[in-house]
């Protein structure tokens, strides 16, 4: 099942599910890694691993015509399913609808709490017990599909955004690629 992820920076997240994708029993394939960003860090590692690397910016044009470029490239590449992996654009509602119910995001909290950014230093200002990464469909509104799984990962006295951040990030390489797995599969 070919996989195209879009991606806008660092792209730990995309290596975990190329990683896994090359073990035997994996049931997708990554057809293409897409960044908004030429110079995003991901593309670069995609690329020397052998996949297939695209980058468009949507600098000086509309957003539907940067649209159809990425969207043609996804679907000239194969993709059946859209990952995304740290792509910090808004999809349009028309190209959600496009794709209806196969795209999926990794988010940084346990939805339905804390959509959107600073998910980490909000969840220790409110005094949580726990964090932890959300994988869900991408809808119209934004972090507010369905959620199809989760890992919780426990807030320690005098614990920094940063330093939750990475020990929820070691958890979301994890999660991503057995969710993906499933969500293939279904
Ligand atoms: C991750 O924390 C992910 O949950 C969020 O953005 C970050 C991307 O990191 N959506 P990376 O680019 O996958 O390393």
């Amino acid at each position: 099942h070919p996989v195209g992820v879009l991606i806008s920076g660092r792209g730990s997240n995309m290596a975990a599910l190329v990683e896994a994708s090359r073990s035997l029993d994996c049931p997708y394939t990554i057809a293409i890694v897409a960044s908004d960003k030429p110079d995003a860090p991901g593309l670069a590692w995609a690329a020397e691993h052998g996949i297939v690397t695209f980058a468009q910016s949507p600098k000086g044009m509309p957003k539907v015509e940067y649209e159809a470029i990425i969207d043609a490239a996804l679907r000239d590449a194969g993709a059946k399913t859209i990952a995304l992996a740290g792509y910090m654009r808004l999809l349009s509602d028309a190209f959600v609808a496009r794709w209806r119910g196969r795209i999926i995001n990794i988010h940084p909290s346990l939805l339905p709490k804390y959509k959107g950014l600073d998910t980490h230093g909000r969840a220790i200002a409110a005094g949580d017990e726990s964090a932890g990464c959300s994988v869900h469909i991408v809808t119209e509104e934004l972090d507010g599909g369905a959620v199809l799984g989760q890992a919780e990962v426990p807030i320690e006295p005098g614990d920094t955004p940063e330093r939750l951040a990475e020990r929820v990030l070691e958890k979301e390489h994890i999660l991503y690629p057995k969710v993906l797995a499933e969500f293939v599969t279904q």
